[in-house]
């Protein structure tokens, strides 16, 4: 009987591969919270394009930190919608779920928080346009944020739990006067660093560590963590390891043609994995072949060119024209000043798209001035989309 595809594109994985270095530090600001009790240093930030693993991170976090006995909250932003309010709610399940608070003492928290973090006109301001400076955050939600997490922290740990922990993924798109709260209220936290049992730890697009930084002052003390696509060893695993705890393998010559076709991006591998399972169908003992992933390659495009073509949609005029120059290169990794010539213009008239496409994670940084697609097989989608 043919075996259900055990790869999880758009899902956390079944396997969580490599990321060694990334989880060793994360495990250690958690150790410090439950050895001594205290914060766990400054905002961590995992920050990447879409597809590069930051929310399997940020919940393989979580699941660690709950068996060391942290509470945990979880908050995914969105566009427009308030994330304080959002964060209040989570933790206040959060304790309900871990049985930490008595009736009284949550109801009488959360009724100052809701107050002090919910008023109006906070919550719903909206982005900062470049060059704005933003206005001080308001003195009242910061203290109530402030007390809403030391009050729920010191209380699991009064209970006999190593503390609280609170994950925000998508973080660039919170509303930035709340960020700014949220950064305050840490930082006012960090002051008394042995009362507050707590760690922040957060996931966003490329962009995120400018829009911390540009919150607060001090939001350049959180610690960024860039997450790379996977390394040629941690590839063959994402697509191997899977694939063996069900009894199937790959023969030498598919697995190669796959890494290519993937590109060390997690998201497409577990994308073309999926789609090799498909077109196999294999039972247990079988070996995928390179006719499976011709033919799974077929399955995905799909798949990919509405990746490619919701990206080239989000771009303006010019930055198309960017990502159009790119695409005409014909390689991999494009020189900036082929781009500029191509566009005929300055390269310094072309900083502006180029940030902007980065920010947003569509292209990334290859070396000194040399760019590239975050989405491997854009370019071709590009070229192809413009001669036809
Ligand atoms: N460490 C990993 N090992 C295996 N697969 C992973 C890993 N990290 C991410 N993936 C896969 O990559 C895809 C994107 O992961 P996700 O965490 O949603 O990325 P992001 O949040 O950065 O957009 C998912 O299909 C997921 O299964
Ligand atoms: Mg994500």
């Amino acid at each position: 009987m043919a075996i259900s595809s055990p790869f999880t594109p758009g899902d956390l994985p079944r396997v969580l591969i490599g990321r060694a270095r990334e989880r060793t530090r994360l495990g250690d600001l958690l150790a410090r919270v439950v050895t001594f009790g205290e914060l766990a240093g400054p905002p961590v930030v995992l920050h990447a394009p879409r597809g590069l693993g930051k929310t399997s991170l940020l919940r393989d976090t979580e699941d660690r930190a709950r068996e060391l006995g942290f509470v945990t909250a979880w908050v995914a932003c969105a566009k427009g919608s308030p994330m304080l309010a959002e964060l209040a709610t989570s933790v206040r399940q959060a304790l309900v779920d871990a049985d930490i608070l008595d009736e009284r003492t949550r109801r009488g928290v959360l009724a100052t928080v809701g107050l002090e973090v919910g008023v109006p006109g906070i919550t719903l301001k909206g982005e900062l346009a470049p060059g704005d400076a933003p206005a001080p955050p308001p003195a009242a939600a910061i203290a109530g944020l402030e007390r809403m997490l030391h009050t729920f922290a010191a209380s699991i740990r009064d209970r006999g739990g190593a503390g609280l922990l609170v994950l925000i993924d998508e973080l660039h798109a919170a509303p930035y006067a709340e960020l700014g709260i949220l950064l305050n209220a840490m930082q006012n936290l960090a002051g008394r660093r042995a009362d507050n049992p707590l760690a922040l730890m957060t996931a966003g697009l490329p962009s995120t560590p400018e829009m911390i930084m540009r919150a607060a002052t001090f939001g350049e003390r959180s610690e960024f963590i860039g997450l790379e696509r996977f390394d040629e060893p941690d590839a063959r695993r994402v697509l191997a390891e899977p694939a063996t705890a069900v009894d199937v393998s790959w023969t030498d010559d598919a697995l190669r043609v796959a890494l290519d076709i993937a590109d060390g991006n997690p998201y497409l591998l577990q994308l073309v994995g999926d789609a090799t399972w498909q077109a196999a169908a294999p039972e247990a003992g079988a070996k995928l072949g390179v006719a499976a992933v011709g033919s799974g390659e077929r399955l995905m495009a799909g798949q990919l060119a509405a990746m490619c073509r919701a990206r080239w949609d989000s771009a303006s005029e010019l930055e198309q024209a960017f990502l159009g120059a790119m695409a005409d290169f014909g390689e991999e990794v494009v020189p900036r000043e082929r781009i500029a010539t191509t566009m005929q213009r300055e390269s310094r008239a072309i900083s502006v798209p180029r940030a902007r496409l980065i920010d947003r994670g569509i292209i990334e940084a290859a070396g000194r001035g040399k760019l590239r697609f975050t989405l491997p097989g854009m370019a071709t989608w590009i070229r192809d989309y413009q001669g036809g």
